[in-house]
């Protein structure tokens, strides 16, 4: 092979590639192409290797048009690349566009206990009338549960039946109300305080009875608070928790720690049923003379409701133990 000769297959070289590029369609056709020329076997190869058949001084100059071949056509190959790149990257997009109007993957979602969304929802609005969330210990001595509010040695509450007792005058507590106690302890009037909390009886599990619930206290003690703000605060409550529409009646009680006591029935207006809802009184004087307090200067009221009572009441749950039972049918409609 002489220069010329070379020369002008390095051009019929490009001449086909120019003319071949038109048909490369995609980046397949494109390697193909590459391949083809630039090759262990192609074109462009096999004349760099036809260089050695040349008289030595003629080398370097076919050198030349070879590299500056092979660099044009590189050059090319990568422009067609980059277009062809970018038309598959369309194809693709428009391949995979997304439908909106598929039903989505289902996650289960987790939820708060219908209990603990009772018990968050009795807190704000009791927040909102200016009461603050107190807390007490589980584990109560019996001058905290008992002795102190005013419930002596022979009350029947008192009896080891009916309390889970720990060891010598230590028990479960079985209500909230030794908080007032603990709290009235700790700070002046004007106090006003609601508490959450477990309570423990025991009580054999049937469907309104669990040895574990939860009650919420209430506690208010001022300067001359009346029986008429205890009233006002339970309608509050009532109005705020089951909805207008509901009428609430007081029959007298008795507490031992409240002076004088009743229990607050309400009724769906138009229906017959009276409901019972909570204990409540005025704090009974004995109770303030224990704490330090005066009950000259000051008086308060206290009330007592059941969580688990309140979410019967409201979603028409008729056994206690569905609480309990973990059962994702019941938990999950609320
Ligand atoms: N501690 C009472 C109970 O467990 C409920 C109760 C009644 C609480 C009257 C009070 C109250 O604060 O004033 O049955």
């Amino acid at each position: 092979m002489t220069l010329t000769e070379l020369a002008r297959a390095a051009e019929e070289i490009w001449a086909q590639w120019e003319k071949a590029s038109g048909g490369v369609k995609t980046l397949e056709d494109l390697e193909t192409a590459r391949i083809q020329i630039l090759g262990r076997k192609g074109r462009l190869t096999q004349l760099f290797s036809s260089l050695r058949d040349l008289p030595s001084q003629e080398r370097a100059e076919a050198g030349k048009i070879l590299n500056a071949l092979k660099e044009r056509i590189e050059e090319a190959l990568a422009k067609k690349r980059e277009v062809l790149a970018q038309g598959a990257q369309w194809e693709r997009l428009a391949r995979e566009r997304y439908d909106f109007s598929l039903p989505g993957k289902w996650r289960p979602l987790g939820k708060l206990h219908p209990l603990t969304q009772v018990r968050l929802e009795i807190e704000e609005i009791f927040l909102r009338l200016g009461f603050d969330v107190a807390s007490g210990p589980e584990i109560e001595t019996e001058y905290y549960n008992f002795e102190a509010l005013n419930i002596g040695p022979d009350h029947p509450a008192r009896d080891e039946w009916d309390s889970f007792y720990l060891g010598e005058g230590v028990l479960l507590r079985t209500h909230t109300s030794p908080v007032q106690i603990r709290v009235m302890k700790e700070r002046k009037p004007p106090v006003r305080i609601i508490c959450p909390g477990r309570c423990y009886r025991r009580d054999n599990p049937d469907a309104t009875h669990s040895p574990v619930f939860h009650q919420v206290e209430l506690l208010w003690v001022e300067k001359g608070l009346t029986f008429a703000h205890l009233k006002w605060v339970i309608g509050e409550f009532v109005r705020a928790f089951f909805g207008p529409g509901y009428e609430m009646r007081f029959s007298a009680d008795f507490f031992p720690f409240t002076e004088p006591s009743a229990q607050v029935h309400i009724r769906k207006k138009g229906t017959e049923k009276w409901l019972e809802i909570m204990g409540a009184g005025m704090v009974h004087p004995r109770v303030l003379e224990e704490v330090g307090y005066d009950p000259e200067e000051v008086t308060g009221f206290a009330f007592g409701l059941g969580i688990e009572r309140m979410a019967m009441l409201r979603y028409g749950i008729e056994d206690i133990r569905l609480f309990w039972q973990n059962d994702l049918r019941f938990l999950s409609q609320f």
